[in-house]
């Protein structure tokens, strides 16, 4: 009896395993299609000359691979599909290596559109930088507004979204009632998916009246009025079927081209994703799709985040993403002790973070010096806290846009200088942090 955990891992073993490991040596590629119910097929190359009875071949190896994987496969009849071309196999799916194979794809079909391993290239406008946790309440949002204020503050023309489409309320955060835009981010959307979305364009910000040098454009999830929220939000996730043709643009993609429209709408210094909480679809496409320049993973010393976050790293790394991601990655402690508790706590959660990146951190063999890796006390690690002190003045607070319209610096420093100074130095490499 094979559970789920231990397909992948048994398919690996076996392909590699003689008789088998002959076959796939000659295969230009096999796609291993693990479909929605967790069962897996083959799809193979219509015709492979240099293997003798090509499709006895073919039969005997998902024969003996079913056998070890049941119940996750078909019997042999139906688990086997011939295709012309690999491009053909994939169906527009997105697909990944088998781990330990060079010639061995994966197509792994999810209920959802959730694509963590889908990770677009930095974006080399302004800045994104996108606020995540696993854990909801961590002070994520507050952060954020910390952040818009300080930019601001400098001059700087920052963009903020609330992409917390589930649970929205930056936008009554750092505006006040009257100034709510007619629009947000879900109402984009909806109209998006019947080519109306440049129509609501122009309705969907409003700037924030907090006296600063500079600007804060928000953009929130939903309008002044939220209207049929709820039967708004069942479609965002819809994917576009384009005018003319069969391509199908997810919902993350169009996504994506609605942030880029908004940066060249509001030519930002920076722009801010609030993202939502947890492994889901919204936080997937804020964290890996929207050109993200720098990650925010916040934590609090808590084993439900190390497991969460254990999770997503590993999954990018058996997906053969990591690569791609992990050098945009920053560990953040919210809400740290501000007692004599603080550097105890912060030790320990400096432990688990390490712990926790040395699962992407390159191994460095003896006597070799280069590589992706840092020492545990290495303060300019990706896994090294910035600390966002616990603060009573900004806890539980009925409006936080009218405690940022009182904070003065030396309030704000308090508490998050140690991440605005974290992020000035982000954004702007060259500058001395
Ligand atoms: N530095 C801080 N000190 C004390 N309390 C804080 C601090 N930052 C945030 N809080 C409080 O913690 C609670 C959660 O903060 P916030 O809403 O910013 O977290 P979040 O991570 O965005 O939560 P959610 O997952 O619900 O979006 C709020 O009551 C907020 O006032
Ligand atoms: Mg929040």
């Amino acid at each position: 009896m094979t559970t789920f955990d231990e397909i992948l891992p048994k398919i690996s073993a076996e392909l590699r395993s003689p008789p088998l490991d002959e076959i796939i040596s000659q295969l230009p590629w096999l796609v291993i299609n693990r479909d929605l119910m967790g069962k897996v097929r083959f799809v193979l190359p219509e015709d492979v000359p240099a293997i003798m009875n090509y499709k006895d071949a073919a039969t005997g190896l998902y024969r003996q691979v079913a056998a070890k994987i049941a119940p996750h496969a078909y019997p042999v009849d139906r688990g086997i599909i011939f295709e012309e071309t690999r491009n053909d196999a994939r169906h527009g799916k997105q697909e990944s290596l088998l781990e330990g194979h060079s010639n061995v794809w994966l197509i792994d079909r999810l209920a959802t559109e959730c694509q963590w391993e889908t990770i677009s290239t930095e974006s080399t406008g302004a800045p994104r930088i996108v606020y995540f946790s696993i854990k909801g309440g961590v002070g994520r949002s507050t952060a954020l507004a910390a952040s818009a204020w300080s930019f601001a503050m400098q001059g700087k023309t920052v963009l903020v979204l609330d992409l917390d489409l589930e649970s929205p309320g930056l936008s009554s955060t750092l505006l006040s009632p009257d100034r709510q835009p007619q629009y947000g981010i879900t109402d984009w959307l909806v109209e998006d998916l019947v080519d109306n979305g440049d129509a609501i364009l122009n309705d969907l910000h409003a700037t924030s009246d907090l006296a600063a040098p500079g600007k804060i454009t928000l953009i929130p999830a939903h309008g002044r009025e939220p209207g049929e929220y709820i039967s708004k939000l069942g479609r965002v996730w819809m994917a576009k079927q384009s005018a003319g043709t069969a391509a199908l643009e997810f919902w993350s993609t169009r996504l994506r081209r609605l942030v880029d429209a908004l940066e060249k709408k509001h030519t930002p210094d920076v722009i801010l994703i609030d993202s939502r909480a947890g492994i889901d679809e919204v936080a997937a496409a804020c964290v890996t799709e929207l050109g993200a320049n720098i990650i925010l993973l916040f934590a609090i010393d808590s084993q439900q985040t190390w497991t969460g976050y254990q999770a997503l790293l590993r999954h990018w790394k058996q997906r053969d993403v990591i690569h791609s991601i992990r050098e945009r990655l920053q560990l953040v402690a919210g809400l740290v002790p501000n007692d004599d508790r603080r550097e105890e706590y912060l030790s320990e959660l400096r432990a688990e973070s390490h712990a926790l990146f040395m699962d992407i951190y390159d191994e460095i063999p003896p006597g070799e010096v280069e590589g992706w890796n840092f020492e545990e006390d290495d303060e300019t690690a990706p896994h090294a806290p910035i600390q966002i002190r616990w603060n009573r003045g900004w806890f539980g607070m009925r409006s936080l846009r009218q405690r940022m319209a009182q904070v003065d610096e030396s309030d704000v420093k308090l508490v998050f200088g140690r991440f605005l100074d974290f992020l000035d130095s982000a954004i702007s490499p060259d500058k001395p942090s």
